[in-house]
């Protein structure tokens, strides 16, 4: 075998034990806490991950108290950190590891994937963090090293060539399975600290004297750029209903689609379908007051929001709740929502 794949996992371990990340609070044996510290890092930054998982594990100590719980209350818990299904699968996989698995969490990487959002990278990281089993993960991070050690000019988008690294990473594993833990944070860590998309620390890289990209300064062209998502601008319309108590009017979005599952003022694609439910609470078109409209970005769309706020003691025909200022931290809203309402809340 050639040399950098032979010294690969001993000088990342080595590099780990000294300049990694430690003392992270999901660095524990707990295969519940591994998995919903993982689920939450998948789109999450570290910084932003440590705010919401004490939170939650306080919430729910263990993963028979997930299970139990509502989907609102999982929901409640996740909000602001964006990418709802996360939230759903998570619940829905609690459930699993009850139902399946008799409450006792699956401890190998194949039965870890059977579980709602656990691809085959999670369930790789949990493997080797919690049972120090010798799986690979490879998300971004690591496809980044792989392709700049390797200098490998293939499209980490594409199938074929994933697979190809895939392979790579399973051959790089350390012999012992008791280094698992460090070798695949030191994976993780590498790629978030040193060896980063722009501007990599090479001068403090383990890996500097194995890089075949540093030896053929091709550091910044690899791994290739992926091509930007195609984003298309969605116009949406609010109907912000408040009724004299101060209550506001929110209803459950579907499971599907944007803010799946979240509670959500009625939101419409076309103006007059706004002013249509505005009108059947008997509000005057020319009582609807019009606010900023809120540009908000997901992953491929552009979302232009604009609310019309409204008084109205009439409940609308249609299924949804009244919801007290004091209660709305019991519901999960989409982040621009949270947002308007508190900037309201504060300018009333
Ligand atoms: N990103 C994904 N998993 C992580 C972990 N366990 N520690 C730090 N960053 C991560």
């Amino acid at each position: 075998m050639h040399p950098t794949h032979l010294s690969f996992a001993p000088k990342l371990i080595e590099w780990q034990r000294q300049h990694g990340r430690h003392h992270l609070p999901w660095q524990v044996a707990d295969p519940y806490r591994v998995w919903l510290s993982e689920i939450m890092l998948q789109q999450t930054q570290v910084a932003t991950v440590l705010d919401y998982y004490p939170r939650f594990i306080a919430a729910f100590p263990t993963v028979a108290d997930l299970a139990a719980a509502g989907e609102d209350a999982v929901l409640g818990l996740w909000q602001g950190l964006g990418y709802y299904s996360r939230a759903r699968n998570l619940h829905k996989a609690a459930r699993q590891v009850m139902t399946e698995f008799g409450g006792r969490f699956p401890q190998t990487r194949t039965e870890l994937e059977r579980l709602c959002g656990v691809g085959r990278s999670t369930a790789a990281a949990i493997a080797a963090f919690a049972f120090q089993q010798r799986e690979s993960i490879l998300d971004g991070n690591v496809k980044r090293v792989l392709c700049r050690v390797w200098a490998q000019e293939g499209d980490p988008q594409s199938a074929a060539f994933t697979e190809q690294l895939w392979t790579l990473a399973e051959s790089l594993l350390p012999e012992n399975s008791a280094d698992m833990p460090a070798y695949t944070q030191g994976l993780m860590d590498l790629g978030a600290t040193v060896c980063k998309r722009s501007k990599p620390a090479c001068g403090c890289c383990p890996l500097a004297a194995d890089c075949r990209a540093l030896a053929e300064d091709r550091v910044a062209e690899l791994p290739r750029p992926k091509a930007p998502p195609k984003v298309t601008v969605l116009p949406l319309f609010w109907l912000c209903l408040s009724r004299t108590d101060g209550a506001l009017w929110l209803e459950k979005r579907p499971a599907k689609g944007i803010w799946g599952g979240l509670w959500c003022v009625p939101c419409f694609e076309s103006l007059h379908e706004m002013q249509q439910l505005a009108a059947a609470c008997g509000v005057d078109e020319r009582d609807l007051q019009e606010a900023e409209t809120i540009r908000h970005r997901l992953t491929h769309r552009q979302l232009e929001i604009t609310p019309f706020a409204a008084r109205t003691d009439t409940t609308p025909e249609r299924p949804g709740v009244w919801v007290l200022p004091q209660d709305l931290a019991d519901y999960g809203l989409p982040k621009p929502l949270a947002r308007y309402v508190s900037a309201r809340v504060r300018a009333a």
